[in-house]
C-alpha cells in the first residue's frame, strides 16, 4: 500500500505519457440515500474495499470525471472550469440514480487532491496532473436497482499527451459496425458503462495503425458523433463546425470552451448535425477533450475513402494556442475560467 511521501522513482517530466502512476493522496467520501454524504477525508492512495456484489461491479452504476491541475509560469496551481465538471457529474448522478455530490463538495475535494499531490503537478508546459473523480454505487445489490450506499473518490495522476506526439496530426478511422450511444441511452453523461464497449473497435483500429475511431450516429450511420473519448470539430472556409448536442454526445467542457473562445476571436461557430461526407470535405478537423486537449486530425478513413487534411490547420493552431495559453496561465484569462488551488 502506498504511503504519502513514500520513496518513488523520480519522474522524467520530459517523457510523460497518458498512463497511470500512483500518487500520494486521494479523497474518499461515503454516501447513502438515507444519510446523504459524509464530509469525506483525504487518505493515502490505497485500494478500495468493495463487496463482489457491489452495484458498480455488477451493473455499472457509476460515472467518472476528468479534469487537470496545471502549473502556471509563476508557479501557481490552477484548475480549469471545475464547476462545469461538478455540474456534469450531478447530471450523470441523476441519470444513473445516484445521490448528487454538491458543487461545493466536489470542488473542495478536487482542490484538496491537487494540493496534497502538488509535487506531482508537472512543471509549466511539461504536462498536467489529471484528476479523476469517480462516483459509484458501492453496496451489494442482487436485483437490478440502485445501490443504497455510494462512494465519491478523487485520485490524481501526472500525465502527458493523450495521443502520441501531442500536436502531431492523428489518423482516424470511421467505425462501420459499432456505435457509441443510441437515443435515450446514456451517451450524454460520463457513465462508466459507455467506455468498455468502445475498447474492441478502438483496439482493432489501433492495431491497424490508426490513433482512434470516429463514431457515427446509431440511427442513420451518417452523422459524426465523437472521436473515441473526445468531441469532434471541423473547419470549412473559415467557419467552425461541431456536432450539436442531441443527447448521444457528451457535452465536453473543452468543446464548450472552444465554441466560446472561437466566437470571442470573431469566428463563426455552427453547432448542427455534421454528416461524415461534409466532415471529409472540410479544410481542417480536430478533436477536443480534457485528455486530448485539441488534437489535430491528419486523415480520416471511411469505407473506401481516405481523406488527408495535411498538416495542422491555421484555425486549429490559433484555437490551440489561445486555449492552452489560458489554461496554462501564459495568456490572460478574460473569461475567468481558471481557478487557483
Ligand atoms: N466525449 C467523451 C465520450 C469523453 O469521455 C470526453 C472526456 O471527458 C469528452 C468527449 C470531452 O469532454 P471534456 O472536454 O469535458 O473532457
Ligand atoms: C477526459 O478527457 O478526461 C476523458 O475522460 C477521456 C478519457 C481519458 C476517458
Amino acid at each position: 500500500m502506498a504511503a504519502a511521501g513514500r520513496e518513488r522513482p523520480p519522474i522524467d517530466w520530459d517523457s510523460l505519457t497518458f498512463s497511470f502512476t500512483e500518487t500520494d493522496r486521494m479523497f474518499v467520501a461515503n454516501g447513502s440515500w438515507e444519510d446523504g454524504w459524509s464530509e469525506g477525508r483525504m487518505v493515502d492512495f490505497q485500494p478500495l474495499n468493495l463487496s463482489p456484489a457491489a452495484c458498480v461491479l455488477n451493473y455499472g452504476q457509476g460515472l467518472f470525471e476528468g479534469m487537470k491541475a496545471r502549473r502556471t509560469p509563476d508557479g501557481k496551481i490552477t484548475l480549469f472550469r471545475p464547476e462545469m465538471n461538478a455540474r456534469r457529474a450531478a447530471e450523470g448522478a441523476r441519470r444513473l440514480v445516484m445521490p448528487e455530490v454538491s458543487e461545493s463538495m466536489f470542488i473542495k475535494a478536487v482542490k484538496k487532491v491537487a494540493e496534497e499531490n502538488k509535487r506531482w503537478v508537472p512543471p509549466h508546459g511539461k504536462g498536467e496532473l489529471y484528476l479523476r473523480p469517480i462516483l459509484f454505487g458501492s453496496s451489494a445489490r442482487l436485483g437490478v436497482s440502485p445501490a443504497e450506499e455510494y462512494m465519491f473518490v478523487v485520485f490524481a495522476v501526472p500525465v502527458g499527451p493523450y495521443f502520441k506526439g501531442g500536436m502531431t496530426p492523428i489518423s482516424l478511422r470511421v467505425s462501420q459496425n459499432h456505435h457509441r450511444a443510441a437515443p435515450g441511452g446514456s451517451g450524454g453523461v460520463k457513465a462508466i458503462g459507455n467506455y468498455a464497449p468502445g475498447m474492441m473497435p478502438s483496439k482493432r483500429a489501433k492495431s491497424e495503425g490508426y490513433s482512434e475511431i470516429i463514431y457515427l450516429d446509431a440511427v442513420e450511420h451518417n452523422y459524426v458523433e465523437e472521436v473515441g473519448a473526445a468531441n469532434f470539430f471541423c473547419v470549412k472556409d473559415g467557419i467552425v463546425y461541431t456536432p450539436e448536442l442531441t443527447g448521444t454526445i457528451l457535452p465536453g467542457i473543452t468543446r464548450l470552451s472552444i465554441i466560446e473562445l472561437a466566437r470571442s476571436m470573431g469566428l463563426t461557430v455552427v453547432e448542427e448535425k455534421v454528416s461524415i461526407d461534409f466532415a471529409l470535405s472540410c479544410d481542417e478537423a480536430f478533436c477536443a477533450g480534457t485528455a486530448a486537449v485539441i488534437s489535430p486530425i491528419g486523415s480520416i478513413q471511411h469505407g473506401e475513402i481516405e481523406e488527408d487534411f495535411g498538416g495542422v490547420g491555421d484555425t486549429t493552431l490559433a484555437l490551440y494556442e489561445r486555449l492552452t495559453g489560458i489554461m496554462g496561465g501564459a495568456l490572460e484569462d478574460s473569461f475567468n475560467w481558471t481557478v487557483e488551488v
